[in-house]
């Protein structure tokens, strides 16, 4: 978060933080019960809870974790989307809340080999939805069927789940390392895929342009903006009891909130400090970028959707195990009409052909980790 930002605006109202009674650094910390899924499961937990449990990690738009499973045929999990958990400003089509199936899959995928099974995964078994519109639940995304059997060959990503993260800070002004290029460019893609790399400043300075463009066009979009402000979650108490979502807690916003400074009505209103200090905080990540990367896809089908999540979450994976910052920036990819004419310059700027669609565009970087983002509890996403 910037800070700075916000404590000189603080500063500018008067209030005195010092002041307080209250000790500032206690107070308004990330609640335990929001993040405790981050120690990993309870090894007794049978074993189709258990690889759940790895795939509730994974990275989803908006953290609004909108995964639903069915569990009442034995060895078997069919996923589904949660018709609640859905973007439909931002997202109008649902696809980046397929690729948000495809990362949790592939987790589910690796935790399921790690526990000595081998899977089935068939995407779609009663048939794709329709693309162009945002009719994505009711029917299964995916069905996965588990055997025990020959040992299947156990992930090294594996033990990276817990560390992977979206660090949405701003990066070193570093280049990526050649060894750290290398070691990205092994990543597996699905038939159709490609990925692309900008390291080096003459090359990321136009993307970055693109970034900051998109995201003042959605934070200028009243309605786009209101879909982000829903979906924040301010203060301990608010995580606690929605781990999800946008979270904004420690002291700052603690105070911020107890002044009446950190209401919607305030983060909607342009000239308050709730709505700069977001901008502001956007625009501080949008300069610290000096690496970008991208995932296009052939065509833009319901599977090649899930296939880029479950492709994305490998490279952030992959990251992570070489200390490299990801962090998607979604903006420029939106279908809604005002981020058209952005969208096609971008395009055209990356090449991508008129049968391709680029279904991620991330930040990569240095950075120190930063803590994990809230996670629901494991029996919120089981069916029944
Ligand atoms: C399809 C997709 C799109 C995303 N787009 C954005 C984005 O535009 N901006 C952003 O800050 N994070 C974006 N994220 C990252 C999520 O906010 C993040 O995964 C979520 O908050 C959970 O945090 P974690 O990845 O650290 O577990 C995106 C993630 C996915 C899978």
């Amino acid at each position: 978060m910037n800070r700075r930002t916000f404590i000189r605006t603080i500063g500018g109202t008067g209030i005195v933080l010092a002041a307080s009674g209250v000790g500032l650094a206690s107070c308004d910390q990330m609640p335990k019960s929001a993040v405790a899924a981050w120690e990993g499961p309870d090894n007794g937990l049978p074993d189709r809870e258990w690889m759940l449990s790895y795939a509730m990690l994974a990275p989803n738009p908006h953290n609004m974790q909108p995964w639903l499973v069915d569990l009442t045929t034995e060895g078997e999990i069919t996923l589904y989307v949660d018709p609640e958990r859905l973007l439909p400003e931002t997202d109008p089509y649902g696809r980046q809340i397929l690729i948000g199936q495809g990362t949790f899959l592939e987790l589910l995928n690796i935790a399921a080999h790690e526990k000595g099974y081998q899977t089935k995964i068939s995407l779609f078994p009663e048939g794709e939805p329709k693309s162009g519109s945002l009719e994505i639940a009711g029917k299964p995304v995916a069905q996965i069927k588990l055997e025990k059997g020959a040992e299947p060959s156990k992930d090294p990503l594996f033990r990276q789940i817990p560390h992977r993260r979206s660090n949405k800070e701003g990066y070193e002004e570093q280049y990526l390392a050649q060894t750290d290029r290398d070691a990205l460019a092994g990543l597996r893609l699905n038939e159709g895929e490609r990925t692309g790399f900008a390291t080096a400043a003459e090359d990321v300075a136009p993307l970055r342009e693109f970034a900051r463009k998109a995201i003042l066009m959605e934070m200028e979009t009243p309605r786009t903006l209101l879909e982000s402000i829903e979906r924040t979650r301010i203060g301990a108490d608010e995580i606690a009891k929605n781990p999800d979502g946008i979270d904004l807690n420690g002291p700052l916003f603690w105070w911020l909130k107890r002044f009446g400074l950190m209401t919607p009505e305030e983060a909607m209103t342009p000239g308050t400090m709730a709505y700069q200090g977001g901008i502001d905080y956007a625009m501080g990540w949008v300069e610290g970028t000096h690496n970008m990367g991208w995932l296009v896809t052939k065509g833009n089908s319901r599977s090649a959707q899930v296939q880029a999540g479950r492709t994305y979450v490998r490279l952030n994976l992959m990251a992570t195990a070489q200390n490299i910052a990801m962090h998607p920036v979604s903006q420029v990819l939106q279908e809604y009409p005002e981020m058209a004419d952005i969208q096609s310059e971008f395009n055209s700027h990356l090449g991508i052909g008129p049968d391709e669609t680029v279904q991620m565009f991330f930040r990569l970087g240095y950075q120190k980790a930063v803590s994990p983002s809230p996670r629901r509890k494991l029996p919120d996403i089981i069916m029944g």
